[in-house]
């Protein structure tokens, strides 16, 4: 008896529940997927892995059946999913006024209540604003640059007596090297770094996981890194208050502001070497990979490259400045079709904090909108042949190539503060590479979206020392 009222109870609840979610889907005027399995909803078929450079089976299904823009119930939730450019960029550039991060709450313990990810408000506004004046170009000039052009030289020196390398520990452990030193000066390759970059990576393989906080699993061992993190962090703290001489880093540069709590320092020191770690490192395998498949693109990047330093030479001065790359047109073009098809942050999550009207949808509020980015970089009627890596089609007689759908730092008031950074370091390391090397792949590996940008076995690469002249 008992039981059968308990199990009439239990059913009332999931029907009204239903119903609810089902009247919500109605009034929106967004078409919706059918359900799939009960409680998984469509979920097997969506986080099934397919080569990033494609929509796979499951967007491609339901872009042809239900348009850019629908309700599917993943994971249990009905989210609406996106791949309208407008309505990607309406949501965007309407953060913190209608949508906000719609983050899972086991990512503050990874990251810190006080990381740019999570905050919101004034304190996100301060605190982007001084991130922003610590990558100004005067400085991305002035010690980002030599740095990067000095780290990823060595690094690559490295592989001088190897004829293969496995380009995804590679990439990482440069753009590691790179932002550690910046962030806290720490030495390239020492085990200091080496440990530290583990722990982060530990606590990126954590991000999206359940919180279940058991020995043994994965997202116990992120929350044990992110101590160990916040642990050096601290260290190197003190050990700042004891010395004489400043070191040219992020951390110095918060210490002078004088305003910032220790663990505020921590957060945002953390942030800043998670935003330009392992983004950046799957950026540059991501490169290595399309231009190993785009022989042309290496060899006009040699012979633009060689140009300009032939050019500067003549005035007497060898060495490029940020302006000279940004000045290279097809450089330019390689970056940002390696950003098209090697597009890292691959959606945005965010949550509509009011009821919203949009070119005839309704978003109710509360409710999740996903913004495929990818995806939308796949779009065959704005990139023709969308899964070819073509560089040239960003050239266009009147310069470069604008597109309303292409945004890989995302936009808005969350735009990304490491855009002109990442740009930079891209620039640098496909340069000195295809400089100093040419290389086949070892075996067929293309980068898979299993959601993130990975590639299953790492992509081994043989390498061939070269020395290019014009
Ligand atoms: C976004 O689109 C890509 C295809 O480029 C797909 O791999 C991914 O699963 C989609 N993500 C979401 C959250 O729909
Ligand atoms: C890269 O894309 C951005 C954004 O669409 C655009 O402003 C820029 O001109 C592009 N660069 C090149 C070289 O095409």
């Amino acid at each position: 008896m008992v039981f059968s009222l308990l199990i009439t109870a239990i059913l009332a609840i999931v029907a009204a529940k239903t119903l609810k979610e089902y009247l919500k889907i109605r009034h929106s005027n967004i078409p919706s997927a059918n359900m799939g399995w009960p409680l998984i909803g469509e979920t097997l078929s969506f986080v099934k892995a397919h080569p990033a450079f494609t929509l796979g089976d499951y967007l491609q299904h339901h872009i042809a059946k239900y348009g850019t823009v629908f309700w599917a119930n993943i994971f249990g939730k009905w989210l609406i999913h996106s791949v309208d450019p407008e309505l990607n960029r309406f949501v965007v550039n309407n953060e913190m006024k209608m949508f906000k991060q719609g983050w899972p709450r086991s990512l503050s313990r990874l990251i810190g209540n006080n990381a740019l990810t999570i905050s919101l408000g004034d304190a996100h506004k301060r605190r982007r604003a001084e991130v922003l004046n610590y990558l100004s170009g005067s400085r991305l000039e002035s010690t980002f640059l030599r740095d990067m052009e000095q780290i990823a030289s060595a690094h690559m020196e490295s592989w001088r007596n190897r004829d293969m390398v496995i380009a995804t520990d590679e990439t990482r452990k440069y753009a590691f090297y790179m932002i550690a030193k910046k962030a806290l000066s720490m030495t390239p390759g020492s085990p200091e770094t080496e440990k530290l970059m583990e722990a982060l990576n530990d606590i990126y393989m954590g991000i999206g996981l359940i919180y279940v906080n058991f020995p043994g699993t994965r997202f116990r061992k992120a929350l044990q890194s992110r101590a160990y993190v916040q642990e050096v962090i601290r260290q190197k703290l003190e050990q700042r208050r004891l010395k004489d001489q400043e070191d040219d880093d992020f951390l110095n540069y918060l210490i002078k502001d004088g305003t910032y709590s220790t663990e505020e320092m921590g957060d945002l020191v953390q942030n800043f070497i998670f935003g330009g770690n392992e983004v950046i490192g799957r950026t540059l395998a991501a490169a290595i990979y399309y231009l190993g498949t785009c022989p042309q693109a290496c060899d006009q990047l040699r012979e633009e490259r060689l140009q300009v330093i032939k050019s500067k030479q003549q005035s007497g001065d060898s060495s490029l400045t940020l302006s000279d790359y940004r000045g290279m047109e097809f450089t330019q073009c390689v970056v940002n079709e390696t950003l098209r098809l090697g597009t890292v942050s691959r959606f945005l999550h965010k949550v509509a904090t009011a009821n919203i009207q949009y070119k005839g949808y309704v978003i109710p509020r509360g409710c999740t909108v996903i913004a495929n980015i990818s995806a939308m970089h796949l779009d065959p009627t704005e990139f023709k042949d969308p899964e070819t890596f073509n560089p040239w089609r960003w050239l266009t007689p009147n310069g470069v190539k604008k597109s309303r759908s292409f945004m890989p730092f995302s936009g808005g008031a969350r735009h990304c503060i490491g855009a002109e950074l990442a740009k930079l370091e891209l620039m640098v390391f496909i340069h000195q590479l295809v400089m100093k090397y040419e290389w086949e792949f070892a075996q067929n590996d293309p980068p898979m979206a299993t959601p993130r940008l990975e590639f299953p076995n790492c992509l081994p690469i043989k390498i061939r020392a070269i020395s290019p002249k014009l």
